[in-house]
């Protein structure tokens, strides 16, 4: 089982699985921040509740950090195999391996960079607020790591543009590494997989922007 998991194929299924994972995770995540629309009571109350309800948003916190280091662990191994193994074996390796595989790693570098630094001012500066707060308002601001903050909110936008370009290959390939018939990834899949790589990331953007143009207040 254990020579299984850390074989290349059985690393290439866990990127996949946490990877899926932390799809669904934005999803949800997209949901909470669409509660701004509603208004600055409904926002704090939301925040409020699962203030009130943090031993188990800890546990939740744990699993996605786990599912989190799942992912980042299992493909910074597998681009350093992919980098030394075969090379002139065969018709394709890692020199002839196509392009958008070999940019997975360096856009996931990447993203990653941007998730410490979005946990390090909203995450973090939530911690700190006690359950009466008003969380809207830190949402809003204008200062850096805050959206209210343009130069903040475009680096956040290039950021999603990015997860969404990581997101749709590795949604290709996702279906390719479980051996998905091209009929099924040509039909449903592909429509599951354009709410994770397009609508989602879409709503992200909106909501920046609605708070940038002043929508969001
Ligand atoms: C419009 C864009 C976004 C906004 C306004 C936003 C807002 C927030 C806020 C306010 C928190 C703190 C929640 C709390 O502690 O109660 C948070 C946490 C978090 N965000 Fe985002 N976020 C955005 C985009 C993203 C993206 C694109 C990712 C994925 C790469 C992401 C991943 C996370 C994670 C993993 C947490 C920690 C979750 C937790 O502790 O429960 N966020 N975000």
């Amino acid at each position: 089982m254990m020579k299984f998991l850390f074989s290349t194929i059985g690393q290439k299924i866990q990127i996949a699985l946490s990877g899926f994972f932390l799809s669904v995770f934005l999803l949800f995540h997209l949901f909470n921040n669409l509660v701004l629309f509603t208004g600055e009571e409904n926002f704090n109350s939301m925040v409020s509740f699962l203030k009130s309800i943090h031993t188990l948003i800890r546990i939740m916190e744990f699993g996605l950090l786990g599912i989190i280091l799942l992912h980042v662990v299992n493909a910074i191994i597998t681009s350093f195999k992919n980098n030394s193994a075969n090379n002139g074996k065969y018709a394709v390796n890692a020199k002839t391996a196509p392009s958008n595989s070999k940019t997975m790693i360096w856009s996931g570098l990447i993203i990653l960079f941007f998730f410490v630094i979005h946990l390090r001012y909203y995450w973090f500066t939530f911690q700190l607020l006690d359950k009466s707060a008003n969380f809207y308002d830190y949402m809003l601001l204008d200062k850096f790591g805050f959206l209210g903050h343009t130069p903040t909110a475009i680096i956040y936008v290039a950021a999603i543009l990015l997860i969404s370009a990581h997101l749709r290959h590795g949604f290709l390939s996702i279906f390719k590494t479980f051996g998905v018939p091209a009929s099924l990834r040509d039909g449903i899949l592909k429509y599951v997989a354009i709410l994770f790589w397009a609508v989602i990331p879409a709503g992200f953007i909106i909501v920046i922007f609605a708070i940038q143009i002043g929508i969001i207040n």
